[in-house]
């Protein structure tokens, strides 16, 4: 059983993890992110509110309880998670990634409640979920399996009206039928040919929609890849302007240390041992689709997991700078999103950085993602280096 603290007025800061709720907790972040983004206090208010609300009945759960199931949208599975996308010559745009489902005593009422905050965001904002609805029995099966039921990210541009995504799970109705329900799902928005333009992977992770007011929609899959090389990961793509093989090279040297065709780091566990590589979570790609005309992708991001190949996030945000300044772009403002989110230092876990993306698409200059974790519940220790872990073993 959780120990209750004993309540001391006066001291319910907000956000406070012994007496602050979830809601209160990632509001927070979100208003001090908002404004490293450029965004106004009053869009950052408007976004804050709208967060809360998507949570539902979660955010008033209070921080000191344990999370109320395994969200698989973050390690500690805060059902929250922010990234900032940096384009060049202007500033990041803030997007947060959250589960409104999280907390429902079954993935079917997951799932239900997430089509339903979704619908009413939708109303709101005038958008259609048109596309949304015509997936709804291949995605919402009465007893739906897998690590997610909905999730929705909400992209937080200036003006109070985000752009909207939502995320489905192919292995709603088993791993073994994932493929099958991403080529349903393509087919029936129209891609009729999409299926065979992506590559091999080891898993369908997830089918992404936009939706809302986009100069062009995608339809987007991401692709688990277990083990992969710097020339696999550069094959992995069919877009016509993608990156060539010299580009994914360097972005998975940058992030990971790699040096040349595998993908390396440290292999020690927290006990020295070099086990951690098999436990490593795969690189992820996405392939997005616009065009109904060509079965061809229009967009191809790649994923790494630095949380997983670096030992703590004081070097996963020095490579996210190299990254930033290789593109040209302003690392500052990822440095003020760390400080922003938690008052630990970088070098005292790992994961607070989760991710580091790479995205092309058709007629925009390249993107630099990168996922920044709530750490609403719990900080990962950071990993002993193996040098480090052995000269402890053999004092
Ligand atoms: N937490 C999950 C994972 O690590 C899903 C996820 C959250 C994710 N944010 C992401 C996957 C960003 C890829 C990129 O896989």
């Amino acid at each position: 059983m959780t120990a209750v603290p004993p309540h001391i007025p006066g001291a319910e800061s907000i956000g406070d993890p012994d007496t602050g709720t979830l809601g209160e907790h990632t509001a927070r972040q979100l208003l001090r992110l908002g404004g490293i983004a450029g965004l106004s206090a009053t869009d950052s208010k408007v976004y804050a509110r709208t967060l809360v609300e998507a949570l539902g009945p979660v955010a008033d759960r209070p921080l000191r309880l344990p999370p109320a199931d395994d969200s698989f949208i973050s390690d500690d599975h805060t059902p929250v998670e922010f990234s900032l996308s940096f384009e060049p010559g202007t500033a990041p745009t803030l997007r947060v990634l959250l589960e409104p489902g999280a907390g429902a005593p079954d993935p079917a009422e997951n799932g239900r409640t997430g089509l339903r905050v979704l619908r009413r965001l939708a109303d709101r904002w005038g958008f259609s979920t048109g596309r949304l609805d015509e997936l709804e029995d291949l995605f919402f099966p009465p007893a739906p399996k897998g690590p997610l039921a909905l999730w929705c990210a909400l992209e937080l541009r200036p003006g109070g009206v985000p752009r909207v995504k939502a995320y489905l799970n192919p292995a709603a109705n088993g791993a073994k039928n994932a493929a099958r329900t991403v080529r349903k799902a393509l087919k029936r928005l129209g891609h009729r040919h999409a299926f065979k333009s992506l590559p091999d992977g080891d898993r369908h992770l997830f089918f992404a929609l936009d939706l809302g007011d986009w100069a062009e929609p995608r339809v987007k899959v991401y692709l688990a890849h277990q083990e992969l090389s710097a020339p696999q990961a550069a094959g992995l793509t069919q877009m016509a302007d993608g990156p060539d093989a010299g580009e994914i090279e360097e972005f998975l040297r940058i992030t990971t240390g790699a040096d040349g065709d595998g993908v390396t780091g440290p292999d020690a566990g927290a006990d020295g041992r070099p086990a951690r590589r098999l436990m490593r979570r795969p690189l992820q790609s996405c392939h997005a689709f616009t065009d109904r005309q060509t079965s061809l992708p229009t967009g191809f991001t790649l994923y790494v997991p630095v949380r997983d190949h670096l030992p703590h996030d004081g070097e996963a945000l020095a490579r996210a700078t190299d990254l930033l300044k290789r593109y040209g772009m302003d690392p500052a403002p990822l440095h003020h999103a760390l400080a922003a989110v938690t008052s630990r230092q970088p070098e005292d876990g790992v994961g607070l950085v989760a991710y580091l993306g790479l995205a092309h698409q058709e007629g925009r200059p390249p993107r630099i993602m990168t996922y920044i974790s709530s750490e609403a519940y719990e900080v990962r220790p950071p990993a002993v280096p193996r040098a480090e872990a052995a000269a402890v073993a053999g004092r």
